[in-house]
This record gives structure tokens, sequence and C-alpha cells, in this order.
């Protein structure tokens, strides 16, 4: 009996391999011992913005993947690298672009080829805080999803590991930096960490609600502290303003956005994406359980995103089906959209014009200090060029890839 069910369990697991992304193959370079007389590499110290706490080696920071300058420089060359796609036309960057608050401004994302993908294009910002990655929070860590995205047939091309190192390691400027990093050839291990690394500096802060929080009271506007209040946090005792009508935490948005990242890190279903029958379009957390661990409240149920930089991450929710941040108040203010399994901490608001202004008010003040990012110079390719990095900042197209020099299309992959 119980190996029976052991089997089934084996069975539906290899099915949902199939139909999402497979973080390993068997074929995965993944195993190289490092020649760590090679390495040359330094310690990155990394200063957090106002606001966020520092980036604690292994604590935030995982004791596998320590901040060095090498593996930081490194990644941020992956991240910008169309190279990695089959197509040499999409990086990391097209659906992570920091320009468009490390995402890519559309709906649900449109990968390799102009291909359609049914989800939002998440934000990258203070993911190193984050305990699970994507949506339904089916990677345990940035190292576990940077690995999934580059095989994804509608993000970066139907392409195993084995093909994307084996076209990585003909760019000899990749094979030295691997070398220097990491003290081996490049590898899969080493391309997530180096991208993780580069990720882990991605830091939204010192936000006017900082500056409020840190004693400048002159900060926030009146409506962004009554906002502020309804969210769900308190003035500042000394503050002079202290509005007497506003009710704490009538908004409740504390209850799931909570703590420094402004995220519980837990799941909850909304009802977004549910129909007028209340029927959900993606199970959500529920499709990322495992089997025989499967939750009823997590049907529907998505991961709480930040909401730091939010001004500058819409669309919003794991469709893109809200375009604004005033249609949001809107659908937390009508108690989310029904159906079976919706969070009991989603309730109608009874929020008024002013108040509903006010939330938006105080998310704006979210918004973090600007920190260019420029663009890498990537390493040459066996032909002696290099992609620009900004080429593939724009969404891709079937016209795109078609149009491609044969030269960038790149060997051994297809
Ligand atoms: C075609 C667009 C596309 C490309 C290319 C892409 N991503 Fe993503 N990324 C997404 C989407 C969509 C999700 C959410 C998917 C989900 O939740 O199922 C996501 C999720 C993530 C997350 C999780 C964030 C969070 O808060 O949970 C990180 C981190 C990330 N991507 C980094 C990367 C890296 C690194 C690369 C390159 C190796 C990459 N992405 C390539 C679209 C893309
Ligand atoms: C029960 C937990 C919960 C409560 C309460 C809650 N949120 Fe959320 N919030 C979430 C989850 C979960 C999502 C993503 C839902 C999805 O995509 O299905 C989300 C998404 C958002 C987003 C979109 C962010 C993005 O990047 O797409 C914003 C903005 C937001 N919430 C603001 C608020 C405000 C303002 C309040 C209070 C009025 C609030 N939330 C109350 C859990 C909650």
């Amino acid at each position: 009996m119980l190996r029976k069910s052991w089997l089934a369990g084996l069975v539906l697991l290899g099915l949902a391999g199939q139909s999402s992304w497979a973080f390993q193959d068997a074929s995965d370079p993944f195993v190289a011992i490092p020649d760590l007389s090679k390495v040359q590499d330094q310690p990155a110290e990394i200063q957090v913005p106002k606001g966020l706490p520092p980036l604690t080696p292994n604590a935030v920071v995982p004791a596998s993947n320590p901040m060095t300058v090498g593996r930081i420089e490194l990644g941020k060359q992956l991240y910008f690298d169309p190279r990695v796609s089959l197509n040499g036309t999409v990086s990391c960057a097209t659906c992570h672009n920091p320009e468009k608050g490390w995402s890519d401004g559309q709906v649900t994302t449109i990968g390799i080829g102009g291909a359609a993908n049914g989800r939002n294009s998440p934000t990258v910002i203070n993911t190193v805080y984050g305990r699970t990655m994507f949506w339904d929070g089916r990677a345990g860590s940035l190292e576990a999803q940077a690995q999934g995205p580059v095989q994804s047939p509608t993000e970066m091309g139907n392409q195993t590991h084995a093909q994307i190192i084996e076209r990585l390691r003909q760019i000899p400027g990749y094979r030295d930096q691997f070398m220097k990093v990491f003290g081996t050839d490049v590898n899969m291990d080493g391309f997530a960490k180096a991208i993780a690394a580069f990720e882990r500096t991605a830091l939204s802060g010192n936000s006017k609600y900082d500056q409020y929080v840190t004693g400048d009271f002159k900060a926030l506007s009146e409506s962004a502290k009554r906002g502020m209040v309804l969210f769900g946090l308190r003035l500042d005792m000394e503050d002079e303003y202290q509005p007497e009508d506003v009710v704490l935490k009538k908004a409740n948005c504390t209850s799931c956005h909570i703590g420094t990242n402004f995220s519980d890190e837990q799941f909850h279903n909304l009802g977004v994406g549910a129909d007028k029958n209340g029927k959900l379009a993606d199970l959500g957390r529920w499709a990322a359980e495992p089997v025989g661990a499967k939750n009823v409240a997590s049907i529907g149920a998505f991961k709480t995103p930040t909401v730091r930089d939010v001004t500058r991450s819409g669309p919003y929710m794991h469709d893109g089906s809200e375009a604004t941040l005033e249609a949001v108040v809107e659908l937390y203010n009508r108690g989310g959209n029904a159906n079976p399994y919706l969070s009991k901490d989603i309730k109608p608001l009874n929020l008024t014009a002013q108040e509903k202004a006010d939330l938006v008010e105080f998310m704006k003040a979210l918004e973090g200090e600007v920190v260019p990012v420029a663009l890498p110079k990537l390493p040459p390719g066996p032909d002696g060029t290099s992609p620009d990095p900004r080429a593939a900042l724009a969404v891709p197209t079937a016209a795109k890839a078609a149009a491609l020099p044969t030269a960038h299309r790149l060997m051994s992959s297809e």
C-alpha cells in the first residue's frame, strides 16, 4: 500500500516535471572539481540602502554563495547576455529590465520568438530577502530559480543545460572568468551562483517611507501618512500630524505586506484570475505543492509580492490583470474576487475615495532611491563580436528571431 502510493507520487512528479521547468537534467556538467589555486576573487561589501536589513553572510546570503566582486560582475554579464537563449535574442533583462522596475511592463511576459507565458514578470528587486521564488514559490533560492527560465520553451528556448554551457564555453571571456571566480570551467552551478550574486545587488530602499521612519517627518505628505495608517502602520509618536479620523489598519494591508520588505512570504488567494462563477484560471501554489502535501487553502493562492518600488513594476498581480495601483486598491476594497478558496483576510473594506487615494499615496512613498545600472560589456564570442545587451531589452517577436544573423544564432544549440 505504502509502496504503491509512493510510486504514484513519482509518476505524478514526473508528469509535473514535463509541464513545468525542469531544474536539472542528467547531461548537466554540474559536477566540476574546482582548482581553488586558480581563484582570484575578492569579497564584495554591499552597502544596503536605508530601511533594508544588511546582507549578512551565511544568513541573508547563503554560505554556499558568498558575495564576491567576480561573481557579481560575471553574473551581471550573464544576466544581460542574450546568448544564454536558444536564438540569441532573449536575456534575463528582457523580462527583468532594471529600467522597468526589474520587470518588463507587459501584462504577461513574452519570451523567445514572441512566445506567450501565462504569468506576469515579478520584480527582481529585494529578492535577496525572499524565502521562495516564483509566484507559486516553487524554487527555494535564487540559485535554483536561475536554472529554470533558460530551459523554458516560452522564455529562453527549449534547450538543455548542457547545450547552454557548451555555447558559453565557446566564449573565451567566460571561460577565463569562471576559472578566476570558481576555479572551474563554465558550468551550470557557477552560472546560477553568479547570476544570483548579481540579483542580490538589486536593492530598493531609502524611500520617503524609510526617511520618515528614520526621523524625517517631512518626507511624507499628509495623504501618505494617512495611507500609512490605513495600510496598518503607526505614525511616529513624535510626529505632530496625528489624524484622529483615520482608523489604524482599516485597509488591513499589513496582514500580508509586512516587515522590511512588505511581504509575509506566504501564499494567499485574492481571487485574482477568477471568473464570474468563481472558477480560477491558475491554481497557483497548490500546483507547486508536493503530491501528498497539497493544501486546499493553496488553491489559487500566490506569493505576497513586495510593494517596495511597486510604482515602477506595473501591471500588477500574477496575471498582470490590474493595470494601476488605483485598480489594485479597488480590488481590495470590493473584497477581492469571489471564489471558494478566497483568503479569510480579504473582506470588503468600505474605503472612501479619499482613503483609497491615501493608500496609493503611501505606496508611491515606497518608491526607492534610483540606482542606475550600467549595461555590461559582453565578452566577444568565437567570431570576435559581442552582442549589444540593449538589443535584448526589446519585447521578443517572431520576426526578430527570424531576422537574426547566423553568427548570432549560435551553433551547438539547433
Ligand atoms: C520571457 C520572460 C522571462 C525571462 C527571459 C526570464 N524571466 Fe524570470 N520570470 C519571468 C516570469 C513570468 C516569472 C514568474 C513565473 C512564475 O511565477 O511562474 C519569473 C520569475 C523570476 C524570479 C522570481 C522572482 C520572485 O519574486 O519570485 C526571478 C528571481 C527571475 N525570474 C530571474 C530571472 C533570471 C535570472 C533570468 C535569466 C536566467 C530570467 N528570470 C529570465 C519571466 C522571465
Ligand atoms: C491576504 C493577504 C493580503 C492582503 C490583506 C493584502 N495583500 Fe496585496 N497582495 C497579496 C498577494 C498574495 C498578492 C498577489 C496576488 C496574485 O497575484 O494573485 C498581492 C498583490 C498586491 C499588489 C501587486 C504587486 C505586484 O507587484 O503585482 C499590490 C500593489 C498590493 N498587493 C497592495 C496591497 C494593499 C494596498 C493592501 C491593503 C489594501 C493589500 N495589498 C492587502 C496579499 C495581500
